[in-house]
């Protein structure tokens, strides 16, 4: 068990002994200053009010019942009615001895579904599918730790009407003899081509059109070079995920198509049941819950008057392929702020259709846009979009530059290697140590300083642990010595190290990947101070003290590798 459970447990037991209501917590949180202890119970306050006590007395009764004589120094009453807590050097050294950064706390699984990513596959991935990508990425990996079984579900966009012109394209090139791979590998320039096409010739355009109606109505010869086409587009996507360090694969893929057979039936379901209405030859949904200031309720198109599918309608098959053949307990959309309204649509549209259950918790996390230098979404110098596999390019030849420049006795090779890691590690560790829903400035010179929060600071702090075993001749993961704690510094990190798993509940349960950047951060200025001022490898530091400190760097080595594995990021022995 977590320290903070521990703690909040203890409080508890002594409030419910005083006869205060079950259901009001101590809320018990890491302290936000040294002087107010390690931890603090910031609950009693509201205790107080529903029981209608004073918060001061109140707090000093729970004190006297609260069994916490050897978790703590010494405990105090502060302010309104706080409760300071300042815990026992060898209760916190116990914890970290017994303290395993890989193995969680058992609790009840959940089912956690997760959607992220879903780039359409009729271009290439860009810059604005980068958010969803790696911010589901490590939320998918945090509940994964945590012990949760994620299935992770990548809604790619591969149907609707640009596919039309998309077929008809790729059409003419191969009846001249040329392979469709050869002719897709600049997916950019190919959508381009068709797309002025399209707009320009009239012969052309019409034929998209009528291809689009032939691949809906099942057509053998449109959906053939349909199939060609997504599957290179598929190969560029998992190309890209694999050069990026997400954990997506192939299997993941269930994207709009997949939902294709299912439309059909689901909207006559929906019609006969009386929640989609017939509104001028299409099928409408009516959402009373999100009616607008006039009380005109919003409305949701499942079926349009022509009888083509929506959006709408494959993401409300898909919720209920999620909570009924997924038996999600948990689904979680990492899709842009742009999509909001559509995600309430759905969520709400479900709700009403008993598609899912009110058991379900129906998450949409969106995220803020990634900016260029002046202020507006981040572009090429030219104006057009910043393809992915151009930004990860770039940012391995900065990183390699940055390497050589650090560390000038590497070959080649290694500095390649190394600088794949420290390239994107910057680029994710910049996005995903901002909070998610603010926008911010695309910098390469900042994310990839070596000084700050920064995924190279962590990155150079790690090896910087490697490089004390390497003198020590030991390996990192063979120290699991007693722990002893002299000082302040000492038990600061300690108390930083133990904090991992309270961390990252917190970060599954907001979905907000920052706050794990920052303790990262924490941590790593936590060793620098304790680094400082406790020597290890001197021959004056002698058997014990040795080993302790020892052990206290591999916990350190080991929780910033865990978390930065769990941020995508992979670490490196050297830099
Ligand atoms: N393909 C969509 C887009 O690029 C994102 C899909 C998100 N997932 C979903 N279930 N709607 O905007």
């Amino acid at each position: 068990m977590s320290i903070k459970s521990i703690v909040e447990q203890r409080l508890s037991t002594a409030m419910i002994g005083l006869g205060l209501p079950t259901n009001t917590s101590p809320l018990v949180r890491p302290s936000v200053r040294p002087e107010y202890g390690d931890y603090q119970a910031n609950g009693v306050m509201r205790a107080a009010k529903l029981a209608g006590e004073n918060p001061k007395s109140l707090a000093e009764k729970i004190l006297a019942a609260a069994d916490l004589s050897d978790l703590v120094d010494f405990a105090e009453v502060a302010g309104p009615g706080f409760i300071n807590l300042h815990l026992k050097k060898v209760f916190i050294a116990k914890k970290l001895s017994e303290n395993d950064v890989k193995k969680i706390f058992k609790r009840e699984p959940k089912i956690v579904v997760i959607d992220y990513s879903g780039p359409n596959l009729a271009k290439e991935m860009h810059v604005g599918h980068l958010r969803s990508t790696i911010i589901g990425d490590c939320i998918a990996r945090v509940h994964e730790h945590l012990g949760n079984e994620v299935i992770r579900q990548n809604h790619m966009g591969d149907w609707g009407t640009q596919f039309g012109m998309l077929i008809a394209e790729l059409e003419c090139h191969m009846s001249s003899g040329e392979t469709a791979e050869l002719v897709l590998n600049d997916l950019e320039k190919f959508y381009q081509r068709a797309k002025a096409r399209f707009d320009s010739e009239s012969d052309f355009a019409n034929k998209a059109r009528k291809y689009v109606v032939r691949l809906q109505s099942g057509d053998q010869h449109c959906l053939r070079l349909w199939r060609h086409f997504i599957a290179i587009s598929v190969q560029h996507n998992l190309s890209i995920y694999h050069r990026l360090n997400v954990s997506l694969k192939k299997d993941h893929i269930k994207a709009e198509s997949s939902y294709n057979n299912k439309l059909e039936e689901l909207v006559s379901r929906l019609s006969l049941s009386g929640i989609a209405i017939d509104d001028q030859g299409a099928k409408v949904i009516f959402l009373d819950d999100l009616s607008d200031k006039n009380g005109q309720a919003s409305a949701m198109i499942i079926r349009k008057s022509d009888g083509g599918y929506l959006y709408a309608t494959t993401d409300l098959a898909a919720l209920e392929h999620r909570a009924k053949i997924l038996r999600a307990n948990q689904i979680l959309y990492f899709i842009d702020a742009r999509q909001a309204l559509h995600m309430k649509q759905v969520f709400s549209a479900g709700r009403l259709a008993g598609l899912v259950s009110d058991e379900v918790s129906l998450e949409h996390h969106p995220f803020g846009t990634m900016m260029g230098k002046d202020g507006k979404p981040f572009k090429t110098r030219t104006g057009s979009t910043v393809k992915l596999e151009n930004l990860i390019d770039e940012s391995i030849q900065r990183a390699a530059d940055l390497v050589k420049r650090k560390n000038s006795n590497l070959g080649e090779n290694e500095i390649l290697e190394i600088a794949k890691k420290v390239g994107i590690g910057a680029i994710k560790y910049a996005d995903l140590s901002k909070h998610r829903l603010t926008d911010y400035i695309f910098n390469w010179d900042a994310m990839l300083s070596l000084n700050g929060n920064t995924g190279p600071y962590l990155q150079y702090a790690y090896t910087r642990i490697c490089s004390i075993f390497k003198r020590a001749e030991v390996e990192m993961t063979e120290c699991s010595a007693v722990v002893i704690i002299n000082n302040t510094e000492e038990k600061t990190l300690c108390l930083k190290i133990l904090q991992f798993n309270e961390v990252l509940e917190q970060v599954a349960e907001d979905s907000l990947p920052h706050l794990l950047c920052s303790y990262l951060h924490e941590l790593a200025s936590a060793f620098m101070s304790f680094y400082e001022k406790c020597p290890i490898l001197k021959s004056t530091v002698l058997g014990e003290t040795h080993q302790s400190r020892l052990t206290l760097c591999s916990k350190t080595g080991e929780t910033i590798a865990t978390g930065l594995e769990l941020l995508g990021i992979e670490v490196t022995e050297k830099m």
